[in-house]
């Protein structure tokens, strides 16, 4: 058993992160305490019962502990399953002073935590992330949020987290594809803000993608230090954090446009990402840079992007809500472990760069 302790400070208080194989032992008088004497809600869905029953077993162990389930995937985020969670919590004795523990994907997390930081105006929340995306991403920064049928992540609460606790135990069941859609986000990470996990993850690629632990335990811990140092500096979301949002800008437009079946989140991040490296290169991201990224993303096997036209692309890009009211402000690589908000890409620039790219995503600017 190794075990990273990483502490998050924000202005509500200290949010404890704990990464690594075994981590949810280390955790478990932590969080015995964060509970004790409370009634404990266990929210997770039906496949992570399935394939880690045990685990959860002796998470609902100790204490008076309801297990709660919602749906796996996206559709777990709706305004329906909040309702329904907010009554289920009221039947079963929920109080302000009650302990809500969410065990799932990062899906499950943005809705636990919303329905937590709303029910009885705030109940604090444990997550478990059973994904990789979710260890190293969506579980850290106290980010909630569900899905209106007009756009994702369209209402949410910020609500951090008591713990987290991202034990690599649990990615050992996570198919391939979930894998790689984590590690995108692991490579944005690490292009921004930390270049020995760029490193780790290069030489690393074919054993994090064959979902060797050990691997898995050493990128969770260095990529989740990298988001809480982030959120610790930016909690409101206002600057720094909003260049996490690298790859996001076509990502999102990119996931709208194939409305949301044709690629995972992350895989449509990787061609935002491949996108952003294009803009970058224009604004003096060195060649060599951008290549050593897209050499990285091409060794990932994304699976191929539909074809997607830039003008229907371009339209989902300004209905994103991430569109601030003077315009769509692009995050643009320029140098390893830099990049900047560019509000003012013009639109011609825009559509004539995304042709070239649709037209062969993958390959470096001629
Ligand atoms: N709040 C934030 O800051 C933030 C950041 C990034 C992403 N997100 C959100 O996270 C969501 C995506 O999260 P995700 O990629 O984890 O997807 P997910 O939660 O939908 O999980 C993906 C799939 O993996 C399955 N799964 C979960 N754990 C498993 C395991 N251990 N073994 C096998 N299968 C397992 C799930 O059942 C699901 O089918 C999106 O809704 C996105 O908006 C939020
Ligand atoms: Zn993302």
């Amino acid at each position: 058993v190794s075990v990273t302790r990483i502490p998050l400070r924000h202005p509500g208080g200290l949010t404890r992160i704990l990464a690594g194989s075994g981590a949810l032992d280390a955790a478990r008088a932590e969080l015995d305490a964060w509970a004790e004497g409370r009634r404990r809600f266990v929210l997770t869905t039906p496949r992570v019962l399935e394939l880690h029953r045990r685990r959860l077993d002796e998470l609902a162990a100790g204490g008076r502990s309801t297990v709660l389930e919602v749906p796996d995937g996206e559709t777990a985020k709706s305004a329906e399953e909040a309702v329904r969670l907010w009554r289920d919590l009221l039947a079963a004795g929920g109080k302000r002073d009650s302990r809500v523990v969410v065990v799932g994907g990062g899906s499950a997390c943005d809705l636990g935590g919303f329905v937590a930081g709303c029910f009885l105006r705030g109940v604090e929340v444990a997550h478990v992330p059973t994904t990789l995306l979710a260890q190293v991403d969506a579980a850290i920064g106290g980010k909630t949020g569900i899905d209106l049928p007009e756009a994702k992540n369209s209402v949410g609460v910020f609500h951090h987290p008591a713990l987290v606790v991202c034990d690599a135990r649990f990615l050992a069941t996570l198919p391939v594809e979930e894998l790689r859609s984590g590690l995108v986000e692991v490579v944005k990470m690490a292009l921004l803000l930390d270049a020995d996990l760029l490193a780790e993850v290069e030489h690393g690629l074919a054993a994090l993608l064959a979902g060797s632990l050990p691997e898995l335990e050493r990128v969770v811990a260095g990529a989740a230090a990298v988001k809480a140092r982030v959120v610790e500096r930016d909690p409101g979301d206002k600057d720094e954090r909003r260049l996490l949002n690298l790859g996001h800008t076509l990502g999102h437009a990119i996931e709208a446009a194939l409305d949301y079946r044709g690629l995972r989140h992350g895989e449509a991040v990787g061609y935002g990402l491949l996108f952003a490296l294009r803009l970058g290169e224009r604004r003096g991201l060195p060649r060599e840079v951008a290549e050593r990224v897209r050499r990285l993303l091409r060794a990932m096997d994304l699976p191929a992007l539909p074809p997607l036209e830039a003008p229907a692309l371009l339209r989902f890009v300004s209905r994103d809500k991430k569109a601030q009211e003077r315009g769509v402000a692009w995050v643009v690589p320029v140098d390893l472990l830099q990049a900047e908000l560019a509000a003012d890409v013009p639109l011609e620039e825009l559509r004539a760069e995304l042709e070239r790219f649709l037209r062969a995503p993958l390959a470096a600017p001629s």
